[in-house]
């Protein structure tokens, strides 16, 4: 007899203090999920880092020790993926418009629910949840695989051009000696020849940086933001200052990138549109995230407009791909800039990637 391979049940969770509820939901649903029960928020809590992956928390309002509410919101910022519903009296108007604003909730089930519409709105849930898992998995794909091109790109140029400039200039010093004795505008033009494959060197050497620094896999993040802040503090007279807060703690290669990418294309816009006399770079440990903070007191923006004129003129991908890069990985990502007051983006990522 072959075994069936049916795919495993999602996971949901509900907390409730009266114990006949827990019983009740279960037996609705154990058919169709795989069912957690919490007698209490602090509990739920506990199931919640336990438990990878679970879909959907419903949970009541009224408890003692920690509230809903506040268990919805704790949720919000350490599972933000997870679909959160409240079970609510129809009176509590207050606390739903609470649970919309502070929590985001999914959606309300009232209290006695019936049980068609609850298992209507678990169905729904379920379903919202692993869609964004699926749009999740695919930016996290599409970022890879630019990600690994960009270093194709960068070892290809490092390599092929690392190998042909030195040769290149082998052969104009082989050129020299047979011409010599050379005239003036021989010995100009050979040097100027040789001034320009210089350029060359430099102009790889920077591309290949900028598509992917190879200090970045051999030293780590940190070294690489203290290369380039320097580099571009050097380079456009702009003071700025990097502050690294907390333990340093090992993180995935791709939390790195995405954490590599923003500060870079953040840089790159003060460098290139902020009028900046000074900058801020803070990367701060606080496990279980990193959060990578820029500021800078620049001439500021409105995002809509400025993306949108960006945009017409074929730019204005780089706060998109910022987005992009961190939500691809579960992170926040929130951008404060108003016209005249400075910039700052601040950045928070698990230091290890959520499966
Ligand atoms: N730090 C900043 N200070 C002032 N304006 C900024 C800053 N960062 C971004 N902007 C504005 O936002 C716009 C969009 O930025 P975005 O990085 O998306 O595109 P871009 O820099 O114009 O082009 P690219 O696609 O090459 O990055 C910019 O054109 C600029 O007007
Ligand atoms: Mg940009």
């Amino acid at each position: 007899m072959s075994r069936s391979t049916e795919p495993a049940k999602e996971k949901i969770l509900y907390v409730d203090d009266e114990e006949a509820n827990l019983v009740n939901f279960t037996m609705s649903l154990e058919d169709q999920y795989q069912v957690f029960t919490a007698l209490s928020g602090e509990e739920a809590l506990r199931i919640c880092q336990r438990e990878p992956g679970i879909a959907v928390l419903v949970s009541d309002q009224r408890m003692p020790g920690m509230s809903g509410l506040e268990l919805l919101e704790k949720v919000d910022q350490a599972h933000p993926e997870m679909i959160r519903i409240m079970l609510t009296a129809f009176t509590d108007l207050e606390v739903a418009l609470e649970a919309i604003n502070r929590c985001h909730v999914y959606s309300f089930i009232s209290k006695p629910w019936k049980e068609e519409l609850l298992l209507l709105t678990i169905q729904r849930a379920v379903e919202t949840h692993r869609l964004i898992r699926e749009n999740r998995d695919l930016s996290r794909r599409l970022v890879t695989v630019a990600e690994e091109e960009r270093k194709r790109l960068a070892r290809d140029l490092h390599d092929d051009f690392g190998q042909i400039l030195p040769s290149l200039r082998f052969t104009l010093e082989d050129l020299r000696a047979s011409l010599a004795p050379s005239t003036p505008e021989q010995q100009r033009l050979l040097a100027q020849t040789d001034e320009k494959f210089n350029e060359l060197g430099r102009i790889c050497r920077k591309a290949a940086g900028n598509l992917r620094p190879d200090i970045l896999d051999r030293l780590g993040l940190l070294p690489t933001i203290d290369t380039v802040v320097n580099e571009c503090a050097r380079d456009n007279g702009i003071e700025i200052e990097l502050s690294v807060c907390g333990q340093p703690k090992k993180m995935d290669p791709e939390c790195e990138t995405v954490i590599y990418r923003v500060f870079q294309e953040s840089l790159n816009n003060i460098r290139d549109h902020a009028a900046a006399g000074k900058a801020e770079v803070m990367v701060t440990f606080s496990y279980p995230l990193v959060i990578l903070t820029i500021r800078d007191n620049g001439r500021g923006f409105a995002e809509e407009e400025a993306v949108a004129r960006a945009q017409r003129q074929g730019r204005g991908i780089g706060l998109l791909g910022m987005r992009e890069r961190v939500a691809s990985m579960a992170g926040s990502f929130i951008l404060r800039s108003k016209p005249g007051q400075g910039t700052q983006i601040r950045v928070a990522l698990p230091l290890v990637r959520k499966r």
